[in-house]
């Protein structure tokens, strides 16, 4: 009796402790659990400004569209020499591209031409400012932030990813921009989304004369260097880097990003979904194409403030030149380079070749391969 009602209370008092001690390590957890959901979702704030997210987002820039939505290249329906060179470059690259087709300026109807452009606008002209307008159009179609822009006559460096990077990181921490990027750049735009327009391939460039401490500059071993940059005079690239106030040294080692001001050639250049609709508001809708070539006009508003750009010098992306009437399709067949087609063809202001490494790849001498697997002595 006495055994039971001492065990009794004894039992009692242990389930209360007991009770307790589940209570305790209940509120324990949770509070620690609840704590650690807070802190991971508070920092996702933190995580978008770290260094590592930085990186990672940067790393996009080596994907097949270089992260960029989509890469585009416009050619002339005919051209089927200039397409077969570009994707056999987006091959060797690992890029993936579409085909925007050229336009016939001809089959444009004096309706739809813009109200500036010049009485005498050559059709080509015409129908090379249509098919930039294309691929702008072709942006708001999608659901993609951004679209890379290519001509059909392209080379760039065999290390461009490398160089996309970098300028993504750039970007991410750019120095030049008016305000601080928001979380949805923060957290999907490699090259942020405050640009209308962003030159990675134009070939002649000044900055703005009255803002020359807008100018962002980076080291980059892939960049030409002083001798690859010369050419072109005023307004060419070495010009351009020089009026920013880089010395020579730093020519060597350095890319640098402007606010876009003079620009020239539409070689390769990105645009966000507002610069799409800017620039059909500006050349289409209001009919503002006044010189007729887009490049030349797109400068024009640049230099006017009406449209926001940035220009990387030296540029990531050039022209690729055979040296004769096939540089142009603006200009009837003549002399040609015979029997090498594009062998002899040079790119400037880029370091190294990814068409000139192409073609090594592309070289096989696939018997003797094997005589040297069948005769293994005959290649010591
Ligand atoms: C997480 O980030 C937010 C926003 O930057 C900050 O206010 C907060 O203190 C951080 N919380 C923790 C637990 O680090
Ligand atoms: C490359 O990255 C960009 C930015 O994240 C993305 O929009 C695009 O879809 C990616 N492209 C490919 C082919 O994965």
């Amino acid at each position: 009796m006495w055994m039971s009602l001492h065990w009794g209370r004894y039992r009692a008092a242990r389930l209360s402790v007991l009770l307790i001690a589940i209570i305790f390590s209940v509120a324990v957890v949770s509070y620690f659990a609840t704590s650690l959901v807070r802190s991971s979702e508070v920092n996702h704030t933190v995580d978008l400004l770290s260094e590592n997210h930085q990186t990672a987002l940067a790393k996009h820039a080596r994907n097949a569209s270089l992260g960029f939505g989509e890469i585009v290249y416009i050619s002339m329906p005919g051209r089927t020499d200039r397409q077969d060179a570009m994707n056999m470059l987006a091959w060797f690259s690992g890029l993936t591209m579409k085909l925007v087709p050229g336009v016939d300026g001809t089959v444009v109807p004096p309706k739809a031409i813009p109200d500036s452009a010049p009485k005498d606008i050559p059709a080509s002209v015409l129908g090379c400012f249509r098919a930039h307008a294309n691929a702008w159009q072709y942006l708001l179609q999608t659901n993609m932030d951004t679209l890379l822009i290519f001509e059909d006559d392209l080379d760039w460096g065999p290390n461009i990813k490398d160089t996309m990077e970098r300028l993504s990181l750039q970007m991410q921490n750019s120095k030049i921009r008016l305000e601080p990027p928001s979380d949805y750049e923060r957290k999907n735009a490699p090259y942020g989304l405050d640009w209308d327009v962003l030159y990675v391939g134009s070939y002649k460039h000044g900055g703005n004369p009255d803002l020359k401490d807008f100018v962002q500059t980076w080291d980059d071993p892939d960049v030409p260097g002083l001798k690859g940059v010369s050419g072109m005079g005023k307004g060419g690239i070495l010009y351009a880097l020089r009026l920013a106030g880089l010395s020579d040294p730093e020519i060597e080692a350095k890319r640098m990003l402007t606010p876009s001001y003079t620009t020239e050639k539409n070689t390769a250049y990105a645009i966000t979904r507002r610069g799409a609709a800017r620039l059909l508001f500006l050349l289409s809708y209001i009919g503002d194409l006044k010189a007729g070539d887009v490049d030349q006009d797109m400068t024009r508003l640049f230099i006017e403030g009406r449209l926001k750009g940035y220009t990387l010098t030296p540029p990531a992306f050039t022209q690729f030149k055979v040296g004769g009437t096939k540089d142009s399709d603006n200009i009837k067949l003549g002399k040609t380079v015979n029997g090498k087609g594009n062998l002899k063809g040079k790119s400037l202001y880029i370091k190294g070749s990814a068409r000139r490494l192409m073609v090594q790849r592309l070289k096989v001498n696939n018997w003797n391969d094997y005589k040297t697997i069948t005769n293994p002595e005959t290649t010591s």
